[in-house]
């Protein structure tokens, strides 16, 4: 029997240290699989555990807190910092989104991350990838129906990175509550031994979600964007009290585009657990929104809970 040549699929581009800053410890940055399973098989070795962050960069407080998570979880925390053109549609903000390796590099540092795994566009995507991943279920609706190309992307890359690091525990934020749901589900689905351990939207002072795309927010806009997490707590509250569905909705609607945001794209309610569209609450819900503020999306969500 003849042994099948196996073309590398990964880049060999070396890997280096980001400088220390604030008296943190230098940040390893991997640039590629095998130095990234290296670095993962040292610390196993030593019987050591592994939290993965994986982010796309532009990190922010909410980040950190997925870092300082994922400290409490395990003896060691990986964040990946890689901008996934899979999950963006070509008319999206894949070109623009906000990119910095240096200033990311130190934040982690500061936060205690033990390595910083950057890889690149062909190191992920090799010529010749074939492979997509399709996940039903929480992907329908919502962000699916308004950026179809996102799920599929996140569960490839995310998939990718489970399989690349192994880790014991992976940390998202509810910010990005669909994208969690999701995860949950084809981590679950395919079997793929990661603990995947969600943490609570970390907010400005004044209620707006920390997200990385708020830097498209003019002063003005700015100004205006946490009226969206104001009508979901508010539509939330009628919700509990008892209030019809739709006459929730239609407030909520009503106040968000008051506050002077253009198109949104849609304020629902569904089952914390499933996703699944629902008109009472009788069992923890979650109430999900997405409109558009200048050039920025914005997503948010809060928990609804019975009476
Ligand atoms: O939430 C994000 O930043 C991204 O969607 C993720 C999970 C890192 C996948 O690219």
């Amino acid at each position: 029997m003849t042994t099948p040549t196996v073309a590398p699929t990964t880049d060999t581009t070396p890997s280096t240290h980001a400088q220390p800053v604030d008296g943190a410890l230098p940040l390893p940055v991997l640039r590629n699989v095998a130095d990234l399973r290296a670095q993962v098989a040292a610390w196993r070795a030593a019987g050591q555990t592994v939290a993965l962050v994986p982010t796309m960069g532009a990190l922010h407080d909410g980040h950190l807190a997925l870092v300082r998570r994922g400290r409490e979880l395990a003896d060691h925390v990986i964040a990946s910092v890689f901008v996934n053109p899979t999950q963006f549609a070509p008319h999206e903000d894949f070109d623009r989104y906000p990119r910095d390796e240096a200033g990311d590099a130190a934040k982690l540092a500061s936060a205690g991350c033990a390595a910083l795994y950057a890889p690149s566009v062909r190191g992920m995507y090799p010529e010749g990838f074939a492979t997509a991943i399709s996940v039903g279920g929480p992907s329908e609706g919502l962000c699916g129906t308004f950026r179809p190309q996102m799920f599929g992307g996140v569960a490839l890359v995310v998939t990718k990175l489970f399989l690349q690091a192994l880790p014991d525990v992976a940390v998202f934020g509810e910010k990005d509550y669909q994208q969690l749901m999701v995860i949950r589900r084809f981590t679950r689905d395919l079997d793929i031994p990661v603990r995947v351990e969600g943490l609570p939207t970390v907010r400005e002072a004044d209620g707006l979600a920390l997200s990385s795309r708020n830097a498209y927010l003019s002063v003005d806009e700015r100004a205006r964007a946490p009226e969206l997490n104001r009508a979901l707590i508010a539509a939330a509250a009628a919700l509990s009290a008892g209030a019809l569905l739709e006459d929730v909705l239609t407030a909520a609607r009503a106040r968000i585009a008051e506050a002077g945001f253009g198109t949104i794209d849609y304020v629902e309610l569904r089952d914390a657990d499933t996703l699944a569209p629902i008109t009472r609450v009788e069992r923890p819900a979650r109430l999900l929104a997405a409109a558009w503020l200048g050039k920025a999306r914005l997503i948010d969500n809060v928990p609804v809970l019975p009476a």
